[in-house]
């Protein structure tokens, strides 16, 4: 295998961009020395809250704590059932798992990839406490359609928008429409911090006082705990590589479109190849370009890519309902699992180079005839 020449992912551009604003923000951490709860955190903050149009942003150690609390603060708890997509990465499964509730698994919309609205109606049962949706690839979920069916039936709706800082959908961010929005700042995401971070928004002033309280060991005043909470805050370090990035990430963005646009028009005359699919109403902010494979082995395209040093991914290689803690129940959600076999993700980044992308198409066509 040769050594990778274009990876999946590559922040190297980013870091050179940013590299003075980076390390003037990191020296002005470590000279103050407040590095838990610091100003920036407050600041960030604020800032994503202006940026999303939202009442309020609170900072916290991850996007999984995001959803973790989310949960908590709506008091999901024991018996409850959570309906959300088998499309995604663990973690959405898990809040659920850790509240004690059950994960209610509905099938996706193949074209989108995400939780498929019309079937979501039938898996509510007077147990559901909520439904999860998941903006997988940076595209978001029919929320329109969502918002309206959890509204009739009072059920609450958390996004996850791990995937999704700045996609729309008509004009509405990701992460703002339902009670809660759950947001990942792990550095592989289009906001991406230099370590474990995330965020969660709310317009709802209950919830925002309950994740600021649980973050903080259930207490409101420091040694006066109120409840069993976490240890969830976010880093003053990460809070202050945040603050350079965010001023970017609308530009970023655009620029994640316009590769994508780049790779659709290099994928078109490759008849095995299905290029995403983005919604008129839905503005995709690409964090993954995932293509679909058709009648060809796309293992086989993956191990032959990385022999051209081309660097892709799956996500997912196992839909959530066929991992082993699921083992016996019986889900049938064709569409999640056809996606598994099918999908790749390819190089992407704001900064690939339109040279770079016509090698990754070069190598794919090379690829899908070796393969065939
Ligand atoms: C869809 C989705 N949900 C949740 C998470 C969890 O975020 P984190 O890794 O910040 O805990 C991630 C990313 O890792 C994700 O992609």
């Amino acid at each position: 295998m040769s050594e990778i020449q274009i990876p999946i992912l590559d922040l190297s551009t980013e870091v050179e961009l940013l590299w003075d604003e980076l390390n003037a923000a990191f020296q002005a951490v470590v000279r103050d020395g407040r590095f838990i709860m610091g100003p920036q955190v407050r600041e960030f903050e604020a800032a994503v809250a202006a940026m999303l149009g939202v009442k309020h942003v609170i900072g916290l150690n991850s996007g999984t704590d995001a959803l973790v609390l989310a949960l908590r603060a709506l008091g999901v708890g024991a018996g409850d059932e959570v309906i959300t997509t088998p499309f995604s990465f663990f973690a959405t499964a898990e809040a659920i798992h850790h509240m004690g509730a059950r994960p209610i698994f509905v099938d996706i919309d193949p074209q989108t990839f995400n939780i498929d609205v019309a079937q979501v109606a039938a898996a509510i049962t007077p147990r559901t406490r909520a439904i999860i949706p998941v903006h997988l690839f940076g595209q978001m979920a029919d929320m329109d359609e969502l918002m309206h069916l959890a509204r009739q039936r009072g059920i609450a709706v958390v996004e996850d928008a791990a995937q999704a800082f700045g996609a729309t959908y008509r004009g509405r961010y990701a992460g703002t429409m339902g009670v809660a929005g759950a947001f990942s700042a792990y550095p592989t995401k289009n906001l991406g911090a230099y370590g474990d971070a995330g965020f969660l928004a709310t317009n709802d002033d209950g919830v925002a006082e309950a994740v600021s309280m649980l973050r903080k060991h259930g207490s409101r005043r420091k040694y006066y705990n109120e409840a069993v909470g976490y240890n969830s805050r976010l880093d003053t370090l990460q809070a202050a590589i945040l603050q350079v990035k965010l001023p970017h990430i609308p530009e970023w963005n655009a620029l994640r479109r316009a590769v994508a646009a780049r790779y659709d028009e290099l994928l078109a005359t490759m008849p095995q190849v299905v290029t995403p699919f983005a919604a008129p109403e839905r503005e995709h902010i690409y964090h993954q370009y995932t293509i679909r494979l058709k009648g060809v082995d796309r293992d086989r395209v993956k191990a032959l890519l990385a022999e051209a040093g081309i660097g892709t991914m799956v996500y997912y290689p196992v839909p959530l309902h066929q991992l082993p803690m699921y083992a016996g129940q019986d889900w049938h959600l064709p569409q999640a699992a056809q996606a598994a076999r099918e999908v790749l993700s390819l190089p992407m980044w704001p900064h690939i180079t339109p040279e770079q992308q016509q090698q990754v198409a070069a190598a794919l066509r090379q690829a899908i005839a070796a393969a065939g």
